[in-house]
């Protein structure tokens, strides 16, 4: 069982319930060959391990290793007592063209006490179309016979198609169906040989659109660093690695952007236990065995310590700033980012309202992130001129509103940023306030955003500045009107904000804090990333101006007694929700009947809602007295 704890689009920071205990993703699993264990898998929690991962195949072969496993069971044979996630021996398969029998091995893998085992898929060679679609069906068959045979043992079903994008979505959507615990992507080593990051990419994307988003999938046989951030923002959560000790025993060491080999290599650039211990010449000069070994310690601290940045950054929420760092690391990268500029629209779906962190443009692909597209999406469709006549300036200093002139003017007032078009009203919402640019952007970049100010301009009457009176006193009200449009749609604000209405300051910084209409507090400004939070009042109000299912959340009726005292509403209680939802969106918890119970804040959108069994789906932040 899977839940999700904090996310950044489609990476997330989750717990996978095991029998041998739980597994915090995004994480890899170091592949332990039973025949060969220089590094022991209880040495490899230091390093942030927390499951290993070896092949069934390889112990049900060997006579020894099997009754013994049989008899004492697979923890014992490793003498691990944390999680163990078998494989089935498809690329055994695929390599060396034995011979298994798909179901045995399932049966097996949970006989001798696997944590997770994996069917045996058919891992697809570079071939004919027809030849894949055939092959895929057949890892579909027995998915659904080995699905039968799982028990208590949760199961891998593995995604297959080749490099063809319509079979990766087609076997998806099938094994999807069938509801497994695990969905590995398979398949890619091939094609991670040959650095063809781009086909990853798409393969990824397909299986993902797929997919249960509830369900952790693990990218198979994808081992090296240099690949990890751009996976765990498309979505996988599990990754495995044999390439520690296989670039070893080639004495080559693993760095997150690279590998280098060890009698090419100077400096170790590296601090590392064992790079702080032993200088590049005592490497070199050790017996060649217990070399292999400490470069297999120095890789897995490099793999981990991967892990563990991807971590910080989803936490941070900005991990597309590592996956644009790390496109520089090989051209090929590059041919993957520009497969992902193009499916801007899909990850929107998952992306979060802001972050923690303020937007730092990275590369020439950071005007392509999904929050940049939410942007110019809202203030195309969202925004509401309060004038007839529009003026426009350029890019200027932050936050825009600063130039307290400029909230005078009797006119739209819109800064062609490095965004694209932003009207003064907005420049406090997150990214737009809490960006950093450098002085001069890529082309690319500025021709995104002249393309959105041209798009804007049709709607407006641009006039020059000598063309407008001076005098208006109002925009604080503007603001927060256009600040409701853009969060919650068209319309939001004049709906919120009725009545006599009182905007509350904070003394230190000028800031909007409250806003008070009618004696009853309707939203707080949330400083950090400029929105609104909802109070059971301003929920009231939305609830009456949009009808369902606009910004609901439908919960079934034996949750709302919780719900009323407070208690966070879990995504097995979501009946249904609204598709415009967003993670961290503000959002209206509903009975059946469209009876407003609480207001609160979404950490799903509606898709991950409807499909997550664990785990919180929207936060309580107020319940309707
Ligand atoms: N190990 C590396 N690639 C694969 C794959 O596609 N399927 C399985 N079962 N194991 C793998
Ligand atoms: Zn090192």
């Amino acid at each position: 069982m899977f839940e999700i704890k904090v996310r950044d689009g489609l990476a997330r920071i989750g717990i996978l319930r095991t029998k041998h205990g739980v597994i915090n993703t995004p994480t890899i699993l170091p592949v332990i060959n039973p025949h060969f264990i220089p590094i022991h898998p209880n040495e490899m929690l230091q390093m942030g391990a927390e499951a290993v991962i070896t092949n069934s195949y390889i112990i049900y072969n060997d006579e020894e290793l099997r009754k013994k496993a049989l008899k004492e069971g697979l923890h014992a044979l490793l003498n691990f007592n944390k999680p163990i996630m078998t494989d089935s021996g498809s690329f055994q398969m695929y390599m060396y063209g034995i011979e298994i029998d798909a179901i045995e091995i399932v049966k097996f893998q949970r006989s001798i006490g696997s944590d997770i085992g994996t069917i045996l898929d058919i891992f697809s060679e570079e071939e004919s179309y027809d030849k894949i679609k055939e092959e895929v069906e057949k890892t579909i068959e027995r998915a659904k016979e080995s699905m039968k045979e799982r028990g208590d043992m949760l199961l891998a079903c593995t995604v297959q198609g080749g490099i063809y994008k319509d079979l990766r979505r087609y076997c998806a959507k099938q094994l999807a169906k069938l509801r497994s615990d695990i969905y590995p992507v398979g398949g890619v080593v091939p094609l991670m040989e040959k650095q063809r990051y781009a086909e990853i990419a798409e393969i990824i994307i397909a299986s993902k659109k797929e997919l249960p988003p509830s369900k952790p999938v693990h990218l198979f046989g994808a081992g090296h660093p240099i690949i990890f951030p751009l996976a765990v923002a498309l979505g996988c959560d599990l990754f495995d690695s044999a390439s520690y000790i296989k670039y070893a025993k080639d004495e080559r060491l693993i760095f997150s952007d690279k590998t280098l080999r060890l009698k090419e290599m100077d400096e170790l650039p590296c601090c590392c236990p064992v790079c702080s211990k032993f200088g590049i010449d005592d490497l070199r000069e050790m017996d060649r065995e217990e070399r292999v070994v400490k470069i297999a310690y120095h890789n897995l601290w490099q793999t981990f310590a991967e892990i563990k940045k991807i971590r910080q950054a989803i936490r941070h929420g900005n991990l597309w700033e590592v996956v644009e760092q790390r496109a520089t690391a090989h051209p090929s990268l590059m041919d993957a980012m520009e497969v992902i500029k193009n499916e801007k629209k899909w990850l929107e779906k998952w992306e979060n309202i802001s972050k923690k962190r303020a937007f730092m443009y990275t590369s020439r692909y950071s005007i392509h992130r999904p929050i940049v597209y939410r942007l110019q999406k809202r203030i195309l469709e969202r925004y509401e001129p309060f004038f007839e006549k529009s003026i426009i300036f350029g890019e200027m200093e932050k936050p825009y509103s600063r130039n307290e002139w400029m909230k005078k003017i009797e006119a739209n007032c819109i800064i062609e940023s490095c965004f694209g078009p932003v009207p003064l009203e907005l420049d406090e919402i997150y990214p737009v306030a809490q960006s950093i640019f450098p002085s001069s952007i890529d082309a690319e970049a500025e021709k995104e955003a002249r393309k959105t100010c041209n798009k804007f301009y049709k709607k407006l009457k641009i006039v020059d500045f000598s063309a407008v009176k001076k005098g208006s006193k109002d925009f604080d009200i503007r603001k927060i009107k256009s600040i409701a449009n853009y969060q919650f749609g068209k319309g939001a604000g004049e709906a919120l904000f009725r009545g006599k209405i009182e905007i509350v300051k904070s003394k230190t910084t000028g800031k909007i804090r409250n806003v008070i209409c009618d004696g009853k507090h309707v939203v707080s400004m949330r400083a950090p990333d400029g929105f609104f939070s909802l109070k059971a009042e301003g929920g009231k109000r939305l609830h009456a101006f949009f009808s369902p299912p606009k910004m609901r959340v439908v919960v079934t009726d034996d949750a709302i007694p919780f719900i009323k005292e407070g208690k966070n509403v879990f995504a097995k209680f979501v009946i249904d929700a609204c598709k415009e939802l967003r993670p961290y969106d503000e959002a209206l918890i509903v009975s059946k009947d469209d009876e407003l119970i609480a207001v609160g804040q979404c950490l799903l959108n509606r898709d991950e809602m409807l499909d997550f069994e664990r785990g919180i789906a929207v936060k309580t932040r107020e319940v309707i007295k």
